[in-house]
């Protein structure tokens, strides 16, 4: 507990990246645990390297079968558990979706990924309503985060989908991952931001107080979440 769980139906809206990103600020304090569902196993092959944290557990042995119980145990495990899907509306989704107790829907902030991720909406919703079917209050906790925006301010987009998001009740964290060579070269260099050469990537400090403030962020919404609300299907 609890289990953060990246959705959306988009490739390329930043789930691996976000991911990446919290899980490895999480091991900076606590055990966490990866699920990396995704069949090309970036996480797995990005630990591979040989740089992940000490705190840091991948597990890519995932299937839509085993899915739900990977995240279980992996939660028994380790304080924190970390999944990244694949970006399809396949099965694994919902099933991933059924034991998380908090989602975030990654989004580039233009309109055309906004409504992309009204997708992963309807999974969250579709999971909610079986379980309020026992418990008429259950909601799911979740957020859209918006990623790869740009440092300087809000682009006029990203202020139009905030309103629409508003004033439809969805939820989003104030904490933008912005766009950032820096978690690009995460991947490139296999290795957690604070590990990469200052000499060959611009603006690590500033990708640091980015991917710290995410993590406080998300971890003040699931602290905020009210127990009764956060149960699972008894
Ligand atoms: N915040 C970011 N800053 C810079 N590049 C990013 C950021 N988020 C994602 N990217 C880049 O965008 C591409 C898609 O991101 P990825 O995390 O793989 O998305 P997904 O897992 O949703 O398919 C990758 O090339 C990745 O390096
Ligand atoms: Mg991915």
């Amino acid at each position: 507990m609890p289990s953060i769980v990246f959705v959306s139906p988009k490739g390329g809206a930043g789930k691996t990246t976000s991911a990446l990103v919290l899980a490895t600020q999480i091991a900076q304090g606590a055990d966490v645990t990866v699920i990396d569902a995704d069949p090309n196993h970036p996480i797995k092959t990005w630990a591979a390297a040989g740089n992940a944290p000490s705190r840091m557990t991948v597990v890519s042995d995932v299937t839509e079968e085993t899915i739900a119980d990977r995240i279980v145990e992996a939660a028994a495990r380790t304080p924190f558990v970390v999944v990244d899907l694949e970006g399809t509306a396949a099965a694994i989704v919902a099933y991933a979706i059924a034991e998380a107790d908090f989602v975030i829907v990654p989004t580039q902030g233009s309109q055309l990924d906004a409504e992309q991720a009204s997708n992963a909406f309807r999974l969250i919703r579709a999971h909610e309503r079986g379980i309020q079917k026992h418990k008429p209050d259950y909601r799911l906790p979740y957020a859209v985060l918006f990623t790869r925006t740009s440092v300087a301010i809000s682009s006029r987009d990203t202020k139009h989908i905030r309103a629409s998001f508003d004033s439809a009740g969805i939820p989003y964290l104030k904490t933008e991952l912005h766009e950032r060579a820096a978690y690009k070269a995460m991947f490139s260099f296999r290795q957690p931001l604070e590990s990469l050469p200052a000499s060959e990537v611009s603006n690590i400090p500033k990708a640091i107080e980015n991917a710290k403030e995410f993590l406080a962020e998300v971890i003040e919404r699931i602290r905020c979440t009210k127990p009764s609300n956060n149960e699972k299907a008894a």
